[in-house]
């Protein structure tokens, strides 16, 4: 199935090979099933699932994402990497940067990243990434980049859709105060997608962390670290380690890694 977004997307896109294979649906369960579902059957690296609804979206910890039709951009990107199944981190920080610099190029001068995950203007969350990968002993057979990103809703349909989530969700036509074209943002997208992929692959993961750290806007952060079955703490966010989790101080002045979990931004 096409649609005049996916023609106009054929049309625009300028990568290699992100998106030469693009399946769109009207609706899914979630990107991320459907392109997992593919690449267990064999699909190529860059092939991309989008779909304009979800009935299923997914987001990271068990959580649902809000995913209405014809306002915003669901979009799963297979990856084949030759990387340790523990670096999949990497992958959300160089997806975190590619959405961060194509929202620069949309036109929003300060968009900031939230560790892992959350891509913020002004706090308030534009843009998630899940990754999902196929474990093979030691690799990671694929990895699934899973974006979502609000792109044209209204602040009437936040509220509607999100309900108290909603005052911490914004979306790009929010704050360019105007409608977005979610094709051109779809093919400058997958084109940041296609360079820092090919940055990591060439010049190694070092550089996706000192890039992404350019970017995040936590740093020094007073947070509050939520990880299930313990008690909840404060610490003050430091930086990320070389597999990509964070590191927060302590009160005691120890530092922790911290892998999955929940960070709330205190100050
Ligand atoms: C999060 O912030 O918790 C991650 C949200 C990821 C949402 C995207 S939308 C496209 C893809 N399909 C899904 O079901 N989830 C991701």
């Amino acid at each position: 199935m096409s649609s005049p977004m996916i023609r106009k997307l054929n049309a625009l896109l300028k990568t290699e090979r992100m998106g030469k294979v693009l399946h769109y649906f009207e609706e899914v369960d979630s990107t991320n099933n459907v392109l997992f579902d593919l690449a267990g059957k064999g699909a190529s690296e860059g092939t991309v699932v989008i779909a304009d609804a979800q009935t299923g979206g997914k987001g990271r910890l068990g959580r649902k994402w809000v995913s209405p039709g014809g306002h915003n951009l669901y979009i799963s990107v297979l990856l084949r990497p030759d990387r340790a199944a523990s670096e999949s981190a990497l992958l959300t920080l160089l997806a975190s940067i590619a959405v961060y610099e194509c929202l620069k190029k949309t036109g929003i001068q300060a968009p900031s990243i939230k560790w892992p995950n959350d891509i913020t203007i002004e706090r308030r969350k534009v843009s998630g990434i899940l990754t999902e990968m196929e474990p093979v002993g030691e690799r990671a057979e694929f990895i699934v980049l899973g974006i979502g990103v609000n792109v044209n809703m209204s602040r009437a349909l936040m509220n509607r859709e999100m309900g108290e989530f909603a005052r911490q969700a914004t979306s790009v036509s929010e704050n360019l105060g105007r409608e977005v074209d979610r094709a051109k943002f779809t093919a400058d997208l997958l084109l940041e997608l296609e360079k820092w992929y090919g940055i990591m692959n060439s010049r190694g993961k070092s550089e996706i962390l000192k890039e992404w750290t350019k970017r995040w806007g936590g740093k020094n952060d007073r947070v509050r670290v939520s990880i299930e079955g313990r008690e909840s703490y404060e610490a003050v966010a430091e930086g990320i380690d070389t597999e990509g989790f964070l590191e927060v101080r302590k009160e005691d002045g120890e530092i922790e890694r911290v892998i999955s979990g929940d960070v709330t931004i205190i100050s």
